[in-house]
This record gives structure tokens, C-alpha cells and sequence, in this order.
């Protein structure tokens, strides 16, 4: 079947198609050569994935690791899984350096979380940025059957709703935004911010968070793109504002996601993870008090401001090493952009501090693992702790703390 405005491109199967930076599985490569998969990092994959599971559907992302010899052409073949057909969009090193590390995660990640380490501007990473978007739209366009609807996730792929509405105007799109949209004066320090507002608009509905985010946006593309825009306000009815662009009118609104937390509760209750998490307690020494903290090792999440409170506690003597114990679980995140790397030292400069002040030989007041656990083994941590610690200076939606 041939559809949309480009003869060239024909429709796929996929009735509901999901557009992210990442497929919810990253590829392992091993020593030997050999492939193995396990569960990507994220709250984005923690939200998304039970949904797309009921749903079925298409997944389009890039498995996560670089790949010089990976087909970059737009002829994917899905890997189906259960219900899901997972669509792998490869990137080279130089896709990763660029638009991943660069433009994705130097220059919109601090950007858009209100500049707490200071943007870095590169039109290098810009073209790539545009490089990596198109290369989604076109493999998107090739995987949505006639008439699909597509959810284009995150501020890794901002380009893609304009992109693929040239390629396919039959699909309706939608856009969600998982990080925080800053305030005006904050994003019109972005050389590019008439290409990514356009962008955005090229979708049926945007989508954030928090109303405050919606607002942002909504401010943004009357100033921006005011001629085309006739109107963009916050309806009182159904609490989504309107942009007009040319015929088209997009709808922007806030979206809160959310966990499952049915599932998350009934694993809680499971007798072997209980059983689990008393084992954690007995080989942390059975301490009266147990705080926890789980996060992706990014500085957004105040883990550096928590070791330092916990410092002050155990320095005033509010608390004891001898029997509370604070068990920091970080993911290692991006780990070649300088910033999580002056992070990563930063806290294993302070853990190192508090066991080698407050600690026993054998009993460390810190216990820090710079690895993500499996599942039910964070639950287990979950059951496990007395008092959570969920600091972050800025985020989207934290899940931590929904869990
Ligand atoms: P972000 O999306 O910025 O990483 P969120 O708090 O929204 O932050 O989501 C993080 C998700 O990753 C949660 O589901 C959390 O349980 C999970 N997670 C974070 N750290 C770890 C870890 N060390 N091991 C396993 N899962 C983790
Ligand atoms: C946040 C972002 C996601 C991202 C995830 C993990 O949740 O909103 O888009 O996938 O962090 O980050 P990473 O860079 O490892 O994909």
C-alpha cells in the first residue's frame, strides 16, 4: 500500500507505533561476540512499557549500544517479542557522540532542566540531531500501517512529529515530553528554537507533565511562530490549549504519567521477595534504620546534596553509624559526558568520605552500588528500607518516588 505524500514510502503493519530514543530492551555485547539483551535504563521504559504490552504494538529505538557496522538505512526489520514488534534504529559512534551525548544529553538535558550545569552549544551536534530525528521519521513512516497513530516520546526526537507528518500526513501523532519544558526566557537561549517549536508542531497533540510545562510551550509558540499561531490559550473545559498552525490546530496539554502500581504492590507482597528483603536488612547488620536511595547517577537527582545532609546528621550525632545505614543504588548514566563523570567522582569522593569518617571495619555507613539491580531485587530494596530519600533539584515526573 502506498500512502501519505511521498510515493516512495509505504505503509507497515503497525497500528499504534511508539518513537523513542531507546527500544525498551539495550543490546549487551559480550567479549566472545555474542548478544544478550536486558531492560533499559529509565523512567521512560518504566512508564511505557506495561502500556505497550497490553496494547500491542511497534517500538521504534536504538538498542543502545553504537554500532559502525550497523545498516543505518531505513529498511528495518523488526525483532517481534510476544506481542511487540521492536524496530532497532541503529546509531554509529559518531550518531552517539553527537546527537546522543552532545545535543540530546549536553545541550537539551541541562537546558531543559532549568540550566542546573550550563548548556553546551554545538552546530556539529545540531546537524546531527537533525541527522539521527530524520532517520526515526523514516523508519517510522515505513513501520505505521495507513492511518496509525504514532507516540513520539522525549526531547531526544523533538524533530520527528514535523518530519513525519511530511512523509505520512494520513497518521495521527502525538508528543510526550518526559523531562521538564523550561520557561521562555531559559529556552530562547537555544539557537535552534524556532526549528524544535516547528518541530513539536508538527504533531495532533504535545504533551507534558505539568501544566506549567504546557504553559511554557504554549507561550513559546505564540512568540515564536505568532504569525501562523491565531491563537494559543489554556481551554478551560478540557484543560488543553490550542495552537493554530496554517489548517491544522494542535492541542497541547499536561499528561502526568504515572507507574503500575497494581503490579508493583501485588511484587511487594510476594512471599520471596519479602523473604528477600529480610535477608538485605540481616546483611546490612540488621541496623535500626535503613534510607534508600535509587536513581539514575545524573545530576538532576540532588544525590550529592542527600550524602551531604546525611554527612551533617551523622557529624552533629542526630544519627548513628552504628545503627542506621544509607544504601545508595545508582545507575551509571552517559558516562562519556563530562558533567556525569564530575558527578560520578564528586559522589564517590563523598561515600569514600563518610564510610572513612563514620564507618567500622566491615560496616560502611554508606553502601553505594554504581549498578542497576534487577527488578525484584529492587523491590526488595523497596520493602526492605525504612525511609526513602528522593531529592531531585529538577524532574520531569520521578517515578522513585511514585514507587
Ligand atoms: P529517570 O527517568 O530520570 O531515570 P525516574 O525516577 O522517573 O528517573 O525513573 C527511574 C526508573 O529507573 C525507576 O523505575 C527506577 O526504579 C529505576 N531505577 C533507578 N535506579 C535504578 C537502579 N540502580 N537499579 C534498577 N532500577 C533503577
Ligand atoms: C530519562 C529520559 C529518557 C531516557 C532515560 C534514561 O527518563 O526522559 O528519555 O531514556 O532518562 O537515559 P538514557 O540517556 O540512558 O536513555
Amino acid at each position: 500500500m502506498v500512502a501519505g505524500a511521498d510515493p516512495r514510502v509505504h505503509s507497515g503493519v503497525s497500528d499504534f507505533v511508539v518513537v523513542a530514543n531507546r527500544l525498551p530492551i539495550d543490546m549487551e555485547r559480550h567479549p566472545d561476540g555474542s548478544t544478550t539483551w536486558k531492560r533499559s535504563p529509565g523512567g521512560l521504559v518504566t512508564a511505557m512499557e506495561p502500556l505497550l504490552r497490553r496494547r500491542r504494538g511497534a517500538w521504534i529505538g536504538w538498542p543502545g549500544i553504537p554500532d559502525d557496522a550497523a545498516d543505518i538505512s531505513v529498511d528495518v526489520e523488526p525483532i517481534v517479542e510476544d506481542d511487540l514488534r521492536l524496530y532497532p534504529v541503529g546509531l554509529t559512534s559518531a550518531d552517539v557522540a553527537e546527537y546522543y551525548e552532545g545535543f540530546s544529553n549536553a545541550t537539551l538535558w541541562p537546558l531543559y532542566h532549568d540550566v542546573i550545569v550550563k548548556p553546551i552549544y554545538h552546530r556539529e551536534w545540531w546537524d546531527a540531531y537533525v541527522r539521527v530525528n530524520r532517520r526515526f521519521a523514516e523508519v517510522t513512516a515505513r513501520a505505521a500501517a495507513q492511518g496509525a497513530t504514532v507516540w513520539i516520546q522525549d526531547y531526544q526526537l523533538q524533530l520527528v512529529p514535523k518530519m513525519l507528518r511530511i512523509l505520512r500526513p494520513d497518521l495521527t501523532i502525538g508528543f510526550f515530553l518526559h523531562i521538564p519544558f523550561p520557561p521562555v526566557e531559559l529556552f530562547m537561549q537555544m539557537p535552534w528554537r524556532t526549528e524544535i517549536t516547528e518541530g513539536l508542531l508538527g504533531a495532533d497533540l504535545v504533551g507534558f507533565h505539568l501544566p506549567g510545562g504546557a504553559q511554557n510551550f504554549l507561550v513559546l509558540a505564540r512568540r515564536l511562530i505568532g504569525a501562523n499561531a491565531s491563537r494559543a490559550s489554556v481551554g478551560v473545559r478540557n484543560r488543553l490549549g490550542e495552537v493554530h498552525v496554517g489548517f491544522r490546530t494542535v492541542k497541547v496539554g499536561a499528561f502526568p504519567i504515572s507507574i503500575d502500581s497494581s503490579e508493583l504492590d501485588q511484587k511487594a507482597r510476594n512471599r520471596d521477595i519479602r523473604r528477600r528483603a529480610r535477608e538485605i536488612r540481616a546483611e546490612l547488620g540488621n541496623p535500626r534504620r535503613i534510607l534508600l536511595g535509587v536513581d539514575r547517577l545524573d545530576y538532576t537527582k540532588g544525590i550529592d546534596v542527600r550524602l551531604k545532609a546525611f554527612a551533617e546528621l551523622l557529624e552533629e550525632g542526630r544519627i548513628k553509624g552504628d545503627d542506621t545505614v544509607l544504601v545508595q543504588l545508582a545507575t551509571p548514566s552517559r558516562e562519556r559526558v563530562d558533567s556525569y563523570r564530575a558527578l560520578r567522582d564528586d559522589i564517590e569522593r563523598q561515600v569514600g568520605h563518610i564510610n572513612g569518617e563514620f564507618g567500622e571495619v566491615g560496616r560502611p555507613v554508606v553502601q553505594y552500588l554504581h549498578r542497576p539491580v534487577p527488578r525484584d531485587e529492587l523491590i526488595a530494596f523497596f520493602v526492605a528500607a525504612d525511609v526513602m530519600l528522593v531529592t531531585p533539584l529538577r524532574d520531569g515526573m520521578n517515578l522513585v518516588a511514585k514507587e
